[in-house]
């Protein structure tokens, strides 16, 4: 196994910047993710560490070794790919065995090894059948056998679940999780799935427009996210965010929003001085904003709101409310949830959860720790 280091990679298409200064350092064993939206430079990135493109600059270090130069076969890696083709016409232990065939393994080190990564994918029983008489599952499965059955230093996914039904994917997700602790293996796992990528990363590299946005844990990046398109990305439904200005009326720093006024800490006041009477979004995320009267000790800010969706998802809705003008979603409990789809209701802010943006680039200027 291995660490890979990226140094300053970067990827231009003609005119167009597909991945742009990207620098990051991934541990030995760690499972890391990259997310973002269609057309960041995800696959690219992945690309250039498989060696299938070659950077326009910067540097891949696999292990020890400089590997921007060397070739794809060379770099001792596994990949599994969205359009995961096996060999339609050998069975799942061949399609399995292939790659450890190339490589010259010998006859019996081959059969042991599929046959242990059979049994770990609980594939055992399909050996013998070909992929046309496998359910999508089954072939994902050989296909992330293919992949473990060699003794790869780095193993390289770009969303190999898309394919899947929803509660396969599921599945499948901790499967490969499983796996990954099992291995022990570096793993580099790209999808546009901020779900996905949360539920699986031990870190998250959160790209837009061919750059990194975040790298962090994913706790980090949900809690603190260093500016507006992380905060709006990771999340489901996403963080609000209500464009307005910062003020500063009676020494009491608030955000205006239209006609409506939002007071904020004095605690960190220093930090945003500078910004007042400029553009500044103010965030908060759905699960702090409660519809009960919350108890003592945090600072709530009560706003008179209007129900204009009900969501119910079982054991929690979402509900979409106006106030002021601005429409935004609380999370809430069952238990606390509207008993009508229409009307109004009090919607309690946690204003020490807030977060505050630059409004003109985006970046985090207070994080829902510092307000
Ligand atoms: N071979 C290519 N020639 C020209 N442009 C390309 C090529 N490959 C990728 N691009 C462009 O580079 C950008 C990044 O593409 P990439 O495939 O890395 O995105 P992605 O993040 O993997 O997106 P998706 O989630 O849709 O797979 C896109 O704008 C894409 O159109
Ligand atoms: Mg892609």
């Amino acid at each position: 196994m291995a660490r890979v280091a990226l140094h300053d990679l970067s990827k231009r298409f003609g005119d167009h910047t597909a991945v742009d200064s990207f620098s990051l350092q991934i541990a030995d064993r760690e499972f890391v993710v990259l997310v973002g939206p269609s057309g960041c430079g995800k696959t690219t990135t992945l690309r250039m560490i498989a060696g299938f493109e070659s950077p326009d600059n910067g540097s891949i270090v696999i292990g020890e070794r400089d590997v921007s130069r060397v070739a794809t076969k060379d770099r001792n890696l596994a990949m599994v790919f969205q359009k995961y083709a096996l060999y339609p016409h050998m069975n799942v232990f061949r399609n399995m065995a292939f790659g450890l065939k190339l490589r010259k393994t010998p006859k019996a080190e081959v059969r042991r090894r599929v046959e242990q990564t059979a049994e770990m994918l609980g594939i055992s029983h399909l050996l013998t059948r070909k992929p046309a008489d496998l359910s999508g599952g089954e072939q994902q499965r050989v296909a992330l056998g293919r992949a473990v059955a060699r003794d790869a230093d780095v193993f390289l996914f770009d969303e190999p679940l898309s394919n899947l039904d929803a509660k396969l994917r599921v599945r499948m997700r901790s499967e490969i999780v499983k796996l990954h602790r099992k291995l022990q293996a570096t793993m580099v796992y790209v999808t546009h799935d901020q779900v996905e990528a949360m539920m699986m990363g031990d870190r998250i590299v959160v790209m837009n427009e061919g750059r990194i946005q975040q790298v962090g844990t994913p706790l980090d990046v949900y809690n603190s996210p260093q500016n507006r398109f992380v905060a709006e990305f990771i999340g489901s439904p996403p963080m609000n965010v209500l464009d307005g200005q910062l003020t500063n009326d009676n020494d009491q720093p608030a955000v205006k929003i239209g006609d409506w006024t939002v007071p904020i800490s004095k605690a960190r006041a220093g930090r945003y001085t500078e910004l007042v009477g400029k553009p500044i979004a103010l965030g908060i995320r759905p699960e702090d904003i409660r519809l009960t009267p919350p108890g003592d000790g945090e600072n709530w800010l009560a706003i008179e709101s209007e129900i204009q969706v009900t969501q119910p998802l079982g054991a929690e809705w979402l509900i979409e409310l106006e106030a002021h003008g601005q429409s935004f979603v609380a999370r809430s409990p069952a238990s606390s949830a509207p008993s009508t789809p229409t009307g109004s209701i009090t919607s309690h802010w946690n204003l020490a959860r807030c977060h505050l943006f630059d409004g003109r680039t985006g970046a985090a200027v207070m994080g829902a720790k510092e307000i």
